[in-house]
């Protein structure tokens, strides 16, 4: 069964159940500040779990468009490593705003699973939070799963929270085999994270609303929010073990294959690039452009992941921009926005490429330097800091580098570096040094360079050896400022743009 068959089946399942099919929402959650990206289906409903906002509705089924990048739910790392974590996913969902609770929530997935989708009971393995006998019960004696294939977990694996703050409750998780021939063991047991048992629904029971200082308080009425990835539910329909060989990826790949020179179908830079392709594509579709701070760094350091990973490929040219084309055509049925917004996004992927591509070789080639010459497994604080601050290399990315190789950070010395230039740059700017002049002007200059390369500016400001001037005669080196300008600026380790 092709993905958008089971996103097709999956809607229409919960609707002839009473769901409303609800849109996906944008990747920024548009209702909490304090998280960074959503991260769940139930992420543009927190408001009615809490009763602060009512719909017409009181079931709501969804195919959301998820980002797990920084933030309390964070994949990146394990993108590349494992068969199953992303960057960006799509997350199938039902929801009962104080309509039902466990038994119906525990029956409509049993029942999707083994008879709309016709898996095998003997296959599936269900989890219960320990304290949760309730839901135990309706497995076994309502259902009638065997209690050899139940697992009862703490809060770690069994109790689920959006983000510090929020919706949250225990929950039920149901668990795939892909059978003996894959290694691991049932969840709770000592190998329960290899590939052999795979979590692919997330049935929570909304009870409690979580506060900043850790108090859980009762939601008005108890509520039901689930979760089951489509990249992991497609992999068990197709009869494949990882997530990256089912229908969705395969242009994905063969495309990040065909631009960056690669033979080899299997090799997990590919896969790293055919997962980071979406997520990047889907930010900057969603308002997010790379930059130093917030989301932007996020994005930012996502990018400049899967451009190492071109590089590592043999490609030095830019590459990933390109990939875009057959996103589109693969996901741009399912999201309209994502075929509106197709030139913006190249456009952004071309930018940070060419700004990336200028340091990346040296930075490269810093580490190697540094690596042959290591009497340790671990890279020092002051290099990652010289390869974050001059060589624009976000600490993850060095951290990739370094996994490969069996090497471990100093993230210590890292941030005693950071905390070092910190107070340099806080006494740099109450005391003038050589070469800095400080102008004493309202506003910023605007920054243009994702969008133009060359523009017309108004001179806003001049100065010369030091000294602000009224002007620069012919053969003069000075500083200009300007109101407005496509030029990157140098800052946060990366090169200023020359021209
Ligand atoms: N909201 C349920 C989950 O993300 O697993």
């Amino acid at each position: 069964m092709k993905s958008a068959e089971i996103r097709s089946q999956f809607l229409e399942y919960f609707q002839e159940n009473g769901h409303t099919i609800v849109s996906s929402s944008p990747l920024i959650p548009g209702n909490d500040p304090t998280l960074l990206f959503t991260n769940a289906g139930m992420v543009q409903f927190k408001d009615v779990f809490t009763g602060e906002e009512t719909r017409p509705y009181h079931r709501a089924t969804t195919s959301q468009r998820c980002v797990r990048a920084g933030g309390k739910h964070n994949d990146l790392e394990n993108v590349g490593y494992t068969a199953r974590h992303h960057t960006f996913f799509e997350m199938l969902g039902n929801f009962s705003f104080g309509d039902y609770f466990k038994e119906d929530a525990i029956r409509f997935a049993w029942d999707f699973l083994t008879k709309r989708l016709g898996l095998p009971e003997e296959r599936l393995w269900v989890t219960v939070h320990h304290s949760d006998q309730e839901a135990e019960d309706i497995w076994i004696q309502t259902i009638g799963v065997d209690p050899n294939r139940l697992s009862r977990l703490g809060d770690k694996d069994n109790f689920w929270s959006m983000g510090d703050t929020g919706p949250c409750g225990p929950c039920s998780e149901i668990f795939y085999d892909h059978g003996p021939d894959v290694p691991g063991g049932p969840p709770g047991s000592d190998d329960d994270d290899l590939d052999r048992y795979i979590e692919i629904w997330n049935l929570v029971f909304m009870q409690f609303e979580q506060s900043a200082d850790g108090t859980r308080t009762p939601l008005p009425k108890p509520s039901v929010d689930t979760g089951m990835g489509l990249e992991r539910i497609a992999a068990v329909m197709q009869h494949v073990h990882s997530n990256y060989e089912i229908d969705l990826f395969q242009a994905l790949l063969k495309a990040a294959a065909e631009v960056t020179h690669t033979q080899d179908l299997e090799a997990k830079s590919l896969r790293v690039i055919a997962d980071h392709i979406r997520s990047c594509s889907f930010l900057i579709c969603d308002g997010v452009l790379p930059s130093n701070e917030g989301r932007g760094y996020v994005l930012r350091r996502i990018i400049r992941r899967a451009i190492r990973h071109g590089h590592k490929l043999g490609c030095d040219q830019p590459f990933f921009h390109k990939i875009v084309h057959t996103l589109v055509a693969e996901m741009g049925e399912a999201y309209a926005e994502l075929r509106d917004n197709e030139d913006r996004i190249v456009a952004a992927l071309k930018q940070e490429e060419a700004q990336f591509a200028k340091t990346l070789d040296a930075g490269m080639k810093v580490l190697e330097d540094a690596v042959s010459s290591l009497t340790s497994k671990t890279l020092p604080g002051e290099l990652i800091f010289r390869l974050y601050d001059t060589h624009g290399f976000p600490v993850d990315l060095t951290n990739d580098i370094a996994r490969e190789r069996d090497l471990e950070l100093d993230i210590a010395g890292f941030e005693k570096a950071m905390d070092e230039q910190r107070e340099k740059s806080r006494q740099g700017s109450s005391f003038a040094v050589e070469g800095q002049v400080r102008f004493d002007l309202d506003g910023s200059t605007e920054f243009l360079g994702y969008t133009h390369l060359d523009a017309s500016a108004v001179v806003v400001a001049l100065a010369k050896d030091g000294e602000q001037v009224d002007a620069l005669a012919a053969g003069d080196s000075g500083i200009v400022v300007l109101n407005q300008t496509p030029f990157y600026a140098e800052s946060g380790g990366q090169q200023g743009d020359i021209g």
